[in-house]
C-alpha cells in the first residue's frame, strides 16, 4: 500500500512573516493516517517553514545538480542538506517552459538528490496542443524515460512523479477525474517498463492542476492517483486545511 502524499506549491508567493503565520495555523492540522502533508516554498522561506514544520513536510522548489561552482542565483543539493530539507520539486513545468529546465537537466537533479537522501517530487505533463493533438501518451513518456534515465529500481519507493497538465494548471480548468486517473495509471505503467513491477507499485503518483477543496477527494479516490501538487489552493490557510481535513 501506498501512503498518500498531499504537497502545496506555493511557487514564488509568500515572505517569512507569511510563512510563519501559515505553519501557526495549518501545521497543528495536518497529520493522517493515510499519509504525509506538506508544501513547496521559496528558498528564502525554507528556514522559517522548517523551524514551523511539526507535522508538514517542506519542500525545496528546485535545486542545481552540481555541489557549489560559478552557478550564479542557483542552490545546491548540499545546501538544501545542511538545512534539512528532506523534498525537493524538480522540473515543473514553469521551469520546464521559462528557466530552460530539460529531461537531461532533471535527471541529473533527481539523480543528485536520491543520493543525498532528499525525495524529489519530479513533474512531467503535456501542453494544451499537446493534448489537443492525442500527444499525452507520447510526451509523458518521453519525459519520464529522459527524466528517471538510469534510476536503480530500489529508489523508486523515495521517488514522487507529479502529473501536471499545463492546460489545467493555474486555469481552474482541472483534468476530469478519468483523465486524471488515466494518466497516472499511464505513469505507472511507464515506470513499470523503465524499472520494473515493484518499482511502479512503490511510486508515489500526484495529480496536478487546479486542485481545489472541492475536487480533491474524487482524485484521491483513485486508484493511481497517490497525492496532488496543489498550487493556488494551498496559499490560503483555510482551503489548504479544507483540503487536509477532506482527505484525513
Ligand atoms: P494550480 O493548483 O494553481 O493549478 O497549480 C498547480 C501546480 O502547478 C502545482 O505545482
Amino acid at each position: 500500500m501506498r501512503n498518500q502524499i498531499i504537497v502545496g506549491n506555493w511557487k514564488m508567493n509568500k515572505n517569512n512573516a507569511e510563512t510563519k503565520a501559515f505553519f501557526e495555523t495549518v501545521d497543528a492540522v495536518a497529520t493522517s493516517d493515510k499519509g504525509l502533508y506538506g508544501v513547496g516554498v521559496p528558498f528564502t522561506d525554507l528556514r522559517t517553514a522548517l523551524d514551523g514544520a511539526k507535522n508538514l513536510i517542506v519542500a525545496a522548489e528546485n535545486c542545481h545538480f552540481e555541489d557549489s561552482g560559478a552557478f550564479t542565483g542557483e542552490v545546491s543539493v548540499p545546501m538544501l542538506v545542511e538545512l534539512g530539507v528532506k523534498y525537493c520539486i524538480i522540473g515543473h513545468s514553469e521551469r520546464r517552459q521559462m528557466f530552460g529546465d530539460t529531461d537531461e537537466t532533471v535527471n541529473k537533479k533527481a539523480k543528485k538528490l536520491l543520493a543525498a537522501g532528499i525525495t524529489p517530487i519530479l513533474c512531467i505533463g503535456e501542453t494544451e496542443e499537446e493534448y489537443d493533438n492525442g500527444k499525452t501518451a507520447d510526451v509523458v513518456a518521453a519525459q519520464l524515460k529522459g527524466s528517471l534515465a538510469d534510476i536503480p529500481a530500489a529508489d523508486y519507493a523515495n521517488i514522487v512523479l507529479a502529473y501536471e497538465p499545463i492546460w489545467a494548471i493555474g486555469t481552474g480548468k482541472s483534468a476530469s477525474v478519468e483523465i486524471a486517473e488515466n494518466c497516472c495509471k499511464l505513469v505507472r505503467d511507464v515506470v513499470c517498463d523503465i524499472a520494473g513491477a515493484d518499482a511502479a507499485d512503490k511510486v508515489r503518483i500526484q495529480y496536478g492542476g487546479s486542485v481545489k477543496p472541492n475536487n480533491i477527494v474524487e482524485y484521491m479516490a483513485q486508484p493511481d492517483i497517490d497525492g496532488a501538487l496543489i498550487g493556488g489552493a494551498s496559499l490560503k490557510e483555510d482551503s489548504f486545511i479544507e483540503i487536509i481535513e477532506k482527505t484525513k
